[in-house]
């Protein structure tokens, strides 16, 4: 694997496996009580530009659990908040640390740091991409339906930092993605384009969530607004509208069909209550998943 984890792009075929099989041990083993403490002595800074519940827990415990430390940064308290470069601060801190986790709101800024740094730098999420969810999610897929092989993943509503990783996933793997987003929500230009050259299964984008929720084995949304877009919240409620994971939109999948949310969610926008916390849902068991594959990603890099 490369030195850092900025986008899913970067992955190499078995990359992917390498991540998976580790994930797969290291929750064995913390379900069964073996310690694994294979990055004693190792530290990971995490920088947050942005709110965090599951990024952070899991990258902290995660840290923990592998016998090293997490230290939670926020750009407010240190000195890149008063101007330090991205550049001092990557070179200084690799001096320090063992690898660098940011969630921040331009993609540039990390890979700028990375390009800075001599330690690995994973990317926490930004405003156009969130590789650790996604690779997540497909660890979640593989558990529960065996594989991501030929599967038909349907993305409903907006076009943002989560359907364009799962755009750059389904560049890389062999199973179908149908978006639907509605007109002026679309996914990243570049990585839309990219992604349905190098596709094998296909990636669509509609109009209609129905068409795109068609014999889907998965079904995923996210939340309508993003950290970030706080301001554009009441207009954004108006045009998705009909953007909902609902009970009439779960009939037109698979019978055997699950919801995934990478939460936070709003229950009533973008998901039902009734479907989020319904017999289909594997929302919970997604956000556990977190834990384990960015324990694998660490392992990994540092
Ligand atoms: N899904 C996710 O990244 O959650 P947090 O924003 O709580 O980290
Ligand atoms: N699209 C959401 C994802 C949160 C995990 C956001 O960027 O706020």
């Amino acid at each position: 694997m490369k030195k850092d984890l900025l986008n899913i792009s970067d992955l190499e075929e078995g990359d992917f496996e390498k991540i998976w099989r580790k994930a797969k041990k290291l929750k064995q083993n913390l379900k069964n009580g073996k310690p694994h403490a294979s990055l004693k002595g190792k530290t990971l800074g995490m920088i947050f530009d942005k709110s965090s519940t599951r990024t952070r827990i899991s990258f902290e415990v995660g840290m923990y659990q592998l016998g090293g430390i997490a230290l939670f940064l926020t750009s407010r308290d240190t000195q890149i908040g008063r101007g330090e470069t991205i550049a001092d601060s990557a070179k200084m801190m690799s001096r320090y640390l063992n690898g660098i986790m940011i969630r921040t709101f331009s993609q540039q800024s990390v890979e700028d740091f990375a390009r800075f740094a001599s330690i690995p730098v994973i990317n926490g999420l930004t405003d156009l991409l969130h590789p650790c969810q996604i690779l997540s999610d497909l660890f979640t897929i593989r558990e529960k339906k065996g594989s991501c092989e030929k599967i038909k993943v349907a993305y409903i509503g907006d076009g943002n930092n989560i359907a364009n990783s799962w755009i750059e996933a389904a560049a890389k793997l062999p199973f179908s993605l149908a978006l639907a987003c509605p007109e002026g929500y679309d996914p990243d230009r570049k990585i839309m384009e990219k992604g349905r050259k190098e596709a094998t299964e296909g990636i669509t984008l509609v109009r209609d969530p129905l068409k795109a929720a068609k014999d889907a084995d998965v079904l995923y949304t996210d939340v309508w607004t993003s950290m970030g877009q706080e301001a554009e919240s009441e207009k954004r409620k108006e045009i998705f509208e009909n953007y909902q994971i609902n009970k009439r939109l779960l009939k037109a999948a698979k019978k055997d069909a699950m919801v995934m949310h990478c939460l936070p969610a709003h229950r009533g926008e973008e998901i039902a209550s009734d479907v989020i916390d319904g017999p289909q849902s594997v929302v919970i068991d997604q956000a556990e998943n977190r834990l384990h594959v960015q324990k694998a990603i660490l392992e990994i890099l540092l």
